[in-house]
């Protein structure tokens, strides 16, 4: 290319990221955050208690945030024994955003028992996740006393169940619209999917409340397992959906692979081979992409800054996959109910996938449990955490593997366990307190105390706590924030922000 041209495409380039960079800035001017009280877990008084009349069955029809509610609330009147109402928060309008527990033991968790989430309508035009989660959740509720599946499912899990992340997005968007964007982001304009904190590229977005409400909820239960729910492809997706390339690799779509690639593809598979189609990763029309087995890795089918998947992975440990479930995002009413016969066993045999791999709890040598120890699978490292109860799960294949645990104070411990593939394999882990230092003579020269390395304050909406392994003994190679500033972090900014203008397929 001749000089010339190379200064006209980066005066455009410039333009545009200006641009985009100024109308970002006026939408995101005032932020206010949910209240930091609305979701205390397991504590009753949060739940819902404005109970309805029991509502006859769901209608295979849209159901707007009005009716939603009145749904939501007749069912947990109609089953309190098997769900609970509540929300983490409100969108930008003041919707809540409702979240169904459904369990045998609705109001309380069992110590032990392991969370799992579907967050549906994130993008607020996708619309058939929506109502397929309202049917999960009547699905299940009316089937524990006949169907053995769902029972033992209900019984050693709690399922939390999102209808919609976006409820302001989705009172917009249209019903018959395939494509484009009405609907798709919040009031305020921003895209949910692309406004978490990212692992690989630094995210500018300003943090949204219906965001903050999902990383309050996600930082206060340990999700083991989750799945968000979109339209506009037929795919179930994986992490990552970032790379850590530049702006030149980054139109070439290469796979972006965790170090549990193994598990996520089989978690992708088990969605995609339980749907009546997905399995064939048939194009949506003439041209669209084709997948192998309906799975993808993310980033090799376009990458993206600020997904939820990737947060919710990296951060806390939870595997989380994106199904993407119609080509049309917001099809006629009258397709519903073909959706959801396409969709239901999938829907309830992804949740069981949960009870795969390994669990306990880490504990002292006085049988007290061990809350926040860091834990990971060597070879794999991208860690989570005991809960308050100290309990952990990760989800393996059958297989060898060796875990170690971290905890301040305590020395740290390895165990070898094995993985079948029949039944979860059961580990208590025991952690000894580490034996206090000897103390220090006063004739010996003092130690010098090394100041710790605090975490980068670049935008404290944007930046949470760091997320629970990076940092620790064995950081994700080839990853972390070098791009940050400098011209490189022009560059995949500037890139970023032209895939969210083109690439919006799911
Ligand atoms: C929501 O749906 C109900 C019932 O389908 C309808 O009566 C009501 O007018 C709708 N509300 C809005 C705001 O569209
Ligand atoms: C809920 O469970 C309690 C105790 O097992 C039982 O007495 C009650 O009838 C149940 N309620 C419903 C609506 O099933
Ligand atoms: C697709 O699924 C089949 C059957 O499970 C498996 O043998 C094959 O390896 C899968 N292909 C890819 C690319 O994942
Ligand atoms: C593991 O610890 C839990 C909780 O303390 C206990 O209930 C369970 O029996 C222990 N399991 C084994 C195999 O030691
Ligand atoms: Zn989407």
């Amino acid at each position: 290319m001749k000089p010339a041209m190379w200064y006209l495409m980066m005066l455009v380039v410039g333009f545009f990221y200006v641009y985009l960079t100024a109308i970002q800035y006026i939408r995101g001017q005032e932020i206010h955050q949910p209240p930091s009280n609305y979701l205390l877990q397991y504590d009753p008084q949060y739940f819902d208690h404005n109970l309805v009349n029991p509502a006859p069955s769901l209608s295979f029809g849209y159901h707007n945030y009005s009716a939603m509610t009145d749904f939501l609330r007749a069912m947990s009147a109609t089953h309190p024994n098997l769900t609970a109402l509540y929300s983490i928060g409100k969108s930008v309008q003041g919707r809540d955003l409702w979240v169904m527990v459904v369990s045998s033991s609705p109001y309380q968790h069992i110590v032990g028992q392991p969370n799992v989430k579907y967050v549906a309508n994130m993008h607020g035009n996708e619309a058939v996740g929506r109502e397929m989660l309202l049917h999960l959740i009547e699905y299940l509720a009316k089937n524990y006393e006949t169907d053995e599946y769902v029972r033992w499912l209900l019984d050693n899990t709690r399922l939390h169940i999102m209808p919609s992340m976006n409820p302001d997005g989705f009172e917009v968007a249209k019903e018959g619209t395939c494509q484009g964007g009405q609907g798709r982001y919040n009031s305020r304009g921003f895209d949910l999917n692309r406004n978490f904190p990212d692992y690989f590229k630094q995210n500018n977005k300003r943090n949204q409340p219906e965001t903050e409400a999902v990383k309050q909820w996600v930082s206060k239960i340990q999700f083991v397992l989750s799945a968000n729910l979109h339209g506009g492809a037929l795919v179930a997706s994986y992490p990552f959906d970032n790379s850590p390339n530049t702006i030149f690799q980054q139109f070439t779509s290469t796979p972006s692979l965790t170090p549990d690639e193994d598990v996520f593809n089989h978690l992708a598979g088990v969605y995609s081979f339980s749907h009546a189609t997905m399995h064939l990763g048939l194009p949506c029309k003439p041209g669209a992409p084709t997948f192998t087995n309906g799975t993808t890795n993310g980033a090799a089918w376009y990458p993206l800054t600020g997904g939820m998947q990737d947060y919710n992975y990296v951060w806390h440990g939870c595997m989380d996959i994106t199904i993407e479930m119609s080509c049309c995002k917001y099809p006629m009413a009258s397709e519903l109910q073909k959706f959801w016969q396409d969709n239901r066993q999938a829907l309830v045999q992804y949740m069981g996938e949960v009870h795969r791999g390994v669990r306990g709890f880490v504990k002292d040598e006085q049988d007290r449990q061990v809350e926040g120890a860091s834990m990971k699978i060597r070879g794999r490292d991208v860690g989570f955490q005991t809960t308050k109860y100290g309990e952990y799960w990760r989800i393996l294949l059958p297989g060898r593997y060796t875990i170690e645990v971290y905890a301040a104070g305590h020395d740290p411990a390895v165990e070898d366990f094995t993985v079948v593939e029949t039944n979860p394999t059961l580990l208590n882990i025991t952690l000894r307190r580490t034996p206090p230092e000897p103390e220090v003579l006063p004739s010996q020269p003092e130690r010098q105390e090394l100041p710790l390395p605090q975490p980068i304050a670049v935008d404290r909406h944007d930046r949470p706590p760091r997320p629970s392994y990076i940092g620790g003994p064995n950081q994700l190679q080839g990853a972390g924030q070098k791009n940050q500033g400098g011209i490189m972090g022009f560059f995949s900014s500037v890139s970023d922000q032209i895939s969210n203008v083109f690439k919006i397929f799911g």
